[in-house]
Parts: structure tokens; C-alpha cells; sequence
């Protein structure tokens, strides 16, 4: 591995003068191909070696473009909130996610139409539209775990998928999928499928490209819009507001009284549907193996729900009352965050902290290597819910942990995720003890976000003696 130059910037680093400029250490990787190769062999281990091996600014070339990896988290801060204006999402993730969100999609626009579209979306995530969704989310987990039976091998992050999937359904269209949900589903799958290639392959088949592969994934997008077609349809005619997101998106108007046309409800409901379960349930496949490997969290949090809730089942007035619950997630989402990073691009040439970043160069934030640096989590491999005291948050520099972005294009389903992560999590520690199943370890697939890979997450049911469900099946 050749270094250009190297410039180690430790925690203690004072802000450099905006004129005092350092050079970005470069990794050159092969003459050819760069870094290509290395970044997509293993891109876990790729980010945590740049870091090491190079700072906490580096860049090097990826395909035909320079990658800049930032692990400073003033800078982070920089960009997320404070220079928030000047940095966008990159031309890549654009052309990535624009083939099936659609190119109104509220998670690739920028400027005045994001501004528009954030602000006709946002009132759907008002924390008294999502507290109405806490029994759905109950309702629909309890429904799981009362399919399982004592004893069996069961892939938790199938069931999962298809719980956060049901909900994401009932919560943005206020319907039971019915009919509908296995073509969701296999929509779903084959489009996630068809993102991972995409993201993989250096020179993606274009959506054109008239291969079987190609075939398959464009029905599954055509279905979908089918399915999203019809419910506005319906709604529409309907004409009321049925308290759930598709009635936001449908009925929300601009300042100038204009609603959303049927492209940009379109994108809305895709991006919602997408960004809505798939993240969500690797948080909590990612949370029941934590558990299920720290038997001793996993009693405590047991534990603090049933003295809080005892038998019945959970609502969100509870979820105040059970601190541990809200730890288990945040530490959840440091050690083993599903969405594993993000990119930025800045719209000009910028320095900041005496780096220069060139206009529309790609940014690589990575939530995963953020979570485990020991400068800000000491133990960092540790699964401890314990650190998360106010204190240790207070202490956090700005930009250090942000699992879902920050600044104003922060997650607009953060509140939502993290009631849907309680809920869920409290309702299955009630009813059953995480365990993998006899020597299983999943895999670390860090693809759309970090997943345990085609094997999933082999978990063996065993229901507690006092389990309200259990009592409920006798
Ligand atoms: C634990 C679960 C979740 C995590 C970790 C997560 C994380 C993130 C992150 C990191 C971003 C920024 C992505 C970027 O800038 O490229 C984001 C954006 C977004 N998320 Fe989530 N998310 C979760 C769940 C949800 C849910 C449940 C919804 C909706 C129901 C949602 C809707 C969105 C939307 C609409 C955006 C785009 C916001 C914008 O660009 O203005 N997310 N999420």
C-alpha cells in the first residue's frame, strides 16, 4: 500500500485555520483500477483500514471518482448541520436509489423541491400521528411471535422483514396488505436485490438492458406502483384523511396550495415503503442477537419490562418508563448500525478544518466505524446499554454518533424507527429468551444496510414460563 502523504489528525487536534491548508492523504491502490477492487472485496474491512492506516481524512479513488473518508467528527458535524446547505447527496447515490424511488424521491432531491416535498411529509411524522401507530406496531409483532413455537429454529430476520414490512403497509396506507402483501414482498426482494447489484457492479446494467435478471426486477417495480397506483386511487375518490402517511402524501398541499403530483406521490410512497422496513428490521435483527449473545443485558431489560408492563401488552405511555429499553437501542444502533454510512457531495469547493474538499467529490461517512472508535466508546466492541447515561451523551463531540444523520436531512422516520425498535423489542423480551440457534453466527453483509446475510439470523424459540402469548396459545 503506497502513501502519498500522511497526516494523522488525533482527537486532541485544534481546528486549523481555514487558510492553513493540509493535504488529504492519499491511498493510490493499483494504477488501474485504484481502490475499486479492495473497497468492494470487503468494504467493512476496507473503511476501518483507511482510518487506521491513513486518519481520520483520506481519500482515494473508487471507479473513476475520488472517495474522500471522513472520520473527524467536527468535520461530520460540518457537513451535516453547520455547512448542511452546500453538501448534497452525490451523483451515485442519486443515479442508485433514483432507479426505483423515482427522480422526486424526498431521499434524493435537493433545494427548493426538497424543501417543498419536507415540508408537506414532515406533518406525517408528527409525534401524535406516530403514537397512533404504537397498537398497530404491537398488534403486528404479538401476531408474530404467536406464530412461533416453543422450541423450533426459526430465521428471526425473515420474520422480522415481514412484521416491519406488514407495518410499514397498515401505518402508510392504513391497510392490511391482504392480497397485496406477497406482491409487495416479492417486490421488495427482487428490487433490494437489484440495488445490491447495482451498488456492487462497477458498470451496472442499465434499467434498459433487456436481461431475464432485468426482466424480473422491472415487474417487481411495475407491481409495486400497481399496488401504490390503486391505494392513491382509492384514497382519492375516498377523500379523507385517514391519520396514516399515504393520506399526507396525498392530501398535503405547498404554500401556494398545490398538492403533489402522481410522480411525486409516487416516489413518496416508494421511499417510504423502502426506507420504512428494511432499516428498521435490521436494527432489531441486529438488537435480538445482541441480546442473544449478552444473556445477562437481555435479563435486565427482561426484568425492567416486566416490572414496568408486567403481562399485558405494551403501549407507547410506557415507553418513558423503561430507560434500559431506550439503552439496548441506542447501543444497538452504535455497535451494529444498519445503516452502516452515508455520502454527501459538496455543491463547491470547501476547506474545512484546513482539508480541501472539491466541488461534487464523493464523502463517505460511515456510521459503523464512527460507533466503534475508542476515542468516543471506550470498550467499543462492548455491547454495553449501561454507558448511555446523559452524561456519556452530553460528552459525545457533535457528529460522533449519528446513526440517523443529523442537520436538516436527518431521518425523517427516526421517531417512528425508534418507537417501532421499543415496541417490538420490549413485546419479544416479554415472551421469549433471545437465542441463536445451536452453534449459529451469522454473516456481516454490509450492503443497503448491514444485514446477516442469505443465511439470516437463526434464532431457537423458548418461550418464558410466564410469556403472556404462551398463556394466550394454552
Ligand atoms: C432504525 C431505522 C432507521 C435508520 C437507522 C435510518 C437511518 C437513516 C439515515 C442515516 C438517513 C440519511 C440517509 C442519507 O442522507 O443518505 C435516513 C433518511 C431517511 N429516512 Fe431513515 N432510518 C430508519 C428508519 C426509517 C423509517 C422507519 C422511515 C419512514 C417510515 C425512514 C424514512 C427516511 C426518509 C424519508 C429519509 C430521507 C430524509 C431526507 O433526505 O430528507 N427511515 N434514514
Amino acid at each position: 500500500m503506497q502513501v502519498e502523504s500522511h497526516t494523522q489528525s488525533a482527537p486532541s487536534d485544534k481546528p486549523t485555520e481555514a487558510t492553513q491548508e493540509r493535504e488529504v492523504p492519499r491511498r493510490k491502490g493499483h494504477w488501474f483500477w485504484g481502490s475499486t477492487i479492495d473497497f468492494q472485496n470487503d468494504q467493512i474491512a476496507f473503511v476501518q483500514n483507511i482510518k487506521k492506516e491513513y486518519g481520520d481524512v483520506s481519500r482515494t479513488r473508487i471507479v473513476n471518482s475520488d472517495w474522500y473518508f471522513v472520520y473527524d467528527p467536527e468535520i461530520i458535524h460540518e457537513i451535516n448541520v453547520r455547512q448542511a446547505k452546500i453538501f448534497v447527496k452525490p451523483k451515485l447515490a442519486k443515479m442508485i436509489w433514483s432507479l426505483f424511488l423515482g427522480p422526486t424521491s424526498i431521499l434524493t432531491q435537493q433545494g427548493a423541491p426538497w424543501d417543498r416535498q419536507h415540508e408537506m411529509i414532515k406533518p406525517g411524522f408528527h409525534r401524535f400521528r406516530i403514537d397512533a401507530y404504537a397498537p398497530v406496531m404491537v398488534e403486528y409483532i404479538q401476531r408474530m411471535v404467536s406464530s412461533f413455537k416453543d422450541g423450533e429454529v426459526r430465521d428471526f430476520r425473515e420474520d422480522i422483514n415481514n412484521s416491519a414490512l406488514e407495518i410499514v403497509g397498515k401505518t402508510l396506507f392504513d391497510t392490511d396488505m391482504g392480497g397485496d402483501t406477497n406482491v409487495v414482498f416479492d417486490a421488495m426482494h427482487n428490487i433490494s436485490e437489484m440495488l445490491v447489484e447495482h451498488i456492487n457492479l462497477p458498470l451496472p446494467t442499465p434499467r434498459w438492458w433487456p436481461s431475464p435478471g432485468n426482466r424480473r426486477k422491472i415487474g417487481a417495480i411495475e407491481a409495486l406502483e400497481g399496488v401504490i397506483t390503486r391505494l392513491v386511487a382509492e384514497r382519492k375518490s375516498d377523500g379523507k384523511d385517514r391519520g396514516d402517511l399515504l393520506s399526507t402524501v396525498v392530501f398535503a398541499k405547498d404554500e401556494n396550495g398545490v398538492a403533489m403530483n402522481a410522480q411525486e406521490v409516487r416516489d413518496q410512497m416508494m421511499t417510504l415503503i423502502f426506507a420504512g422496513h428494511e432499516t428498521t428490521a435490521h436494527s432489531l435483527t441486529w438488537a435480538y442477537y445482541l441480546l442473544a449473545k449478552n444473556p445477562d443485558k437481555a435479563q435486565k431489560l427482561y426484568e425492567e419490562v416486566k416490572a414496568v408492563v408486567g403481562d399485558r401488552p405494551l403501549e407507547v405511555a410506557d415507553l418513558d418508563k423503561l430507560p434500559y429499553l431506550a439503552q439496548v437501542v441506542k447501543e444497538t444502533l452504535r455497535l451494529n448500525p444498519a445503516v452502516w454510512t452515508y455520502m454527501r457531495a459538496p455543491t463547491e469547493d470547501v476547506v474545512i478544518k484546513g482539508y480541501r474538499f472539491p466541488k461534487e467529490c464523493y464523502i463517505f461517512i460511515s456510521q459503523y466505524v464512527m460507533g466503534r472508535d475508542e476515542r468516543f466508546h471506550p470498550n467499543p466492541l462492548k455491547f454495553e446499554p449501561e454507558r448511555w447515561t446523559r452524561e456519556y451523551e452530553r460528552n459525545l463531540p457533535k457528529g460522533s454518533y449519528v446513526p440517523f444523520a443529523a442537520g436538516p436531512r436527518v431521518c425523517l422516520g427516526q421517531g417512528f424507527a425508534q418507537m417501532e425498535m421499543k415496541l417490538v423489542l420490549g413485546t419479544l423480551i416479554q415472551n421469549v429468551v433471545s437465542r441463536l440457534a445451536d452453534g449459529f453466527e451469522p454473516d456481516f453483509m454490509p450492503e443497503l444496510s448491514l444485514h446477516p446475510g442469505k443465511r439470516g439470523l437463526q434464532t431457537k424459540v423458548e418461550f418464558r414460563a410466564d410469556a403472556p402469548l404462551r398463556k394466550l396459545q394454552a
